[in-house]
């Protein structure tokens, strides 16, 4: 992981060294990015971890997010639609940064911590989520997750589950009953960068529990 992502997009469609690439339109701030990570153009990061190669594609923001690894995040995402505190008198930010308006008044630590870190949005490994979905504050989505184009995510998501609509509802699950526990513990997402390499031919060509039966050594659920 690298606090420091610089490189600009590559041009070549050979296999790049690893190091995470930010366009430069993307704002990325307070965020760690994993290897072969990508941040395109106009994304919008902020306090947030994103795991190796996971990617987020044009004009998305994620704030206080953590993502697993292999997460594709489709164009004109947000992870992590703040809320405001509806309960005050006012909902208006000038009661939670009132710094930005007054003189001597400073910014409420306490609901900005309780957004960092309560209001969390988690996602798990190898999750994809679809063009313009939305998913609000707190929201674990499980590994292997899809979540549908458009979407309105308002609560947790189980692993290796599609959901979509507004708000999303359970559409059915990527693969047979037992599969997903087999993937999650091959965990192939930990996998060197030399094992992928080796796998990627497998995963084009055989169904998840051909995979399984070939890369799990009969390893028991
Ligand atoms: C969620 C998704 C993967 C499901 O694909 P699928 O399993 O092939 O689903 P189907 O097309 O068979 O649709 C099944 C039902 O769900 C509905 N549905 C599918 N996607 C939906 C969505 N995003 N929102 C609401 N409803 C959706 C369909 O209308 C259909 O409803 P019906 O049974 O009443 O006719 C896909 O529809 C989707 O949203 N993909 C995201 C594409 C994208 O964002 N790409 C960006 C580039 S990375």
């Amino acid at each position: 992981m690298t606090d420091t992502p610089a490189r600009k997009p590559r041009k070549s469609s050979a296999p790049r060294d690893g190091t995470p690439q930010v366009h430069g339109s993307a704002t990325v701030t307070d965020t760690t990015l994993g290897r072969y990570c990508e941040v395109k153009e106009r994304v919008l990061i902020r306090s947030s971890e994103l795991g190796d190669y996971s990617y987020v594609e044009r004009h998305s923001e994620l704030i206080y997010t953590t993502t697993g690894k292999f997460c594709a995040i489709a164009a004109d995402v947000r992870l992590n639609a703040l809320n405001h505190p509806v309960e005050r008198v006012s909902q208006h930010k000038f009661t939670y940064r009132p710094n930005e308006y007054f003189t001597g008044k400073k910014l409420d630590k306490a609901f900005r911590d309780s957004r960092l870190n309560q209001g969390r949005v988690v996602l798990g490994h190898d999750v994809w989520v679809g063009h313009g979905a939305i998913v609000l504050p707190g929201v674990k989505v499980g590994t292997g997750a899809v979540i549908g184009a458009g979407s309105v995510v308002t609560s947790d998501v189980e692993p290796y589950a599609i959901v979509a609509g507004v708000s999303a509802r359970f559409m059915r699950w990527r693969f047979a009953p037992g599969t997903a526990q087999r993937l999650m513990k091959l965990a192939w997402w930990d996998w060197s960068h030399e094992r992928l390499s080796e796998a990627v031919d497998d995963m084009q060509t055989l169904t998840a529990e051909q995979f399984c039966d070939k890369h799990d050594g009969g390893i028991e659920v």
